[in-house]
């Protein structure tokens, strides 16, 4: 499907639910779901890029899903991770794809964080799109090391504790995983669950949601364009009601 560059989002987000399910379904265990949720990885990466989204982020592994999954399953995903940024970096370089990261990697395996530090580094200079995988991450635990480190400034001296009153949503995002990040403008879920789960919780205030009943590894490019048509069609409003004669913002509802 053909969409103008201005209705396609500069920023998708994506929470791949639904692999276990996949691989129940067919009878088999639960990490051959990975497995295929990782080749669902690739194709929706490359349709993104093609569809000219400047950033794509994939809700990877939360921590929450990090601290309470039986340790095969976790070491399973830390080998598929390194196969998978190794197989990849074709297609990154391909595609001209930045791969950067979000969350709490540091107990990561070695050989692991070794071979994601390389991808980083091969790809720095890519500037087509950016790949980020939310890794260990929880939104709130981010927020959380975001005011720590903002209170280590007041304490250092390095913002002044008579003027906290100037800390703005701008300054306040400053401190957050990935400061460059823009907000998504689009949170795609799918296997049909209606949360967030604790992903993106400060940058999605304002995206708009669309949530599938799709297990990641059927998510197709189809789905994704389907995704996009939906999005298109939504007013975008950021909290303003729109006069109905010029379409203009005029005041706010709140929501
Ligand atoms: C949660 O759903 C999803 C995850 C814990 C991991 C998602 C990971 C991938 C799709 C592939 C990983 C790619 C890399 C780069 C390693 P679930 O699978 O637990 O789904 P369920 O709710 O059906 O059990």
């Amino acid at each position: 499907m053909k969409f103008s560059p201005e209705q396609v989002p500069e920023h998708i987000a994506f929470i791949m639910d639904g692999n276990g399910r996949w691989a129940m379904n067919r009878g088999f265990l639960r990490l051959r779901g990975y497995e295929e949720g990782a080749v669902s990885l690739r194709r929706i990466t490359t349709h993104c890029r093609e569809l000219g989204v400047r950033e794509a982020t994939f809700f990877a592994l939360s921590t929450e899903n990090y601290l309470r999954r039986p340790r095969r399953e976790i070491s399973f995903l830390m080998r598929l991770l390194k196969t998978y940024l190794v197989k990849e970096r074709d297609m990154l370089m391909d595609n001209n794809i930045r791969l950067t990261t979000i969350g709490d990697i540091s107990s990561f395996p070695a050989d692991v964080l070794e071979t994601l530090h390389e991808t980083e580094i091969l790809t720095s200079e890519n500037d087509g799109m950016v790949m980020r995988l939310a890794l260990n991450y929880g939104s709130r635990q981010e927020i959380i090391n975001a005011v720590r480190a903002l209170c280590a400034e007041v304490r250092d001296g390095k913002i002044d504790p008579d003027r906290v009153e100037e800390i703005s949503e701008d300054v306040f995002a400053a401190y957050l995983a990935d400061p460059q990040m823009k907000d998504p403008d689009l949170v795609i879920r799918t296997a049909g669950e209606y949360r967030l789960s604790n992903f993106l919780l400060w940058q999605s205030s304002y995206s708009e949601l669309w949530i599938t009943d799709e297990l990641w590894p059927d998510f197709d490019v189809e789905h994704l364009d389907e995704a996009l048509v939906a999005y298109v069609n939504r007013d975008r409003k950021y909290g303003a009601v729109l006069d109905p004669a010029s379409g203009e913002a005029s005041g706010s509802n709140g929501i």
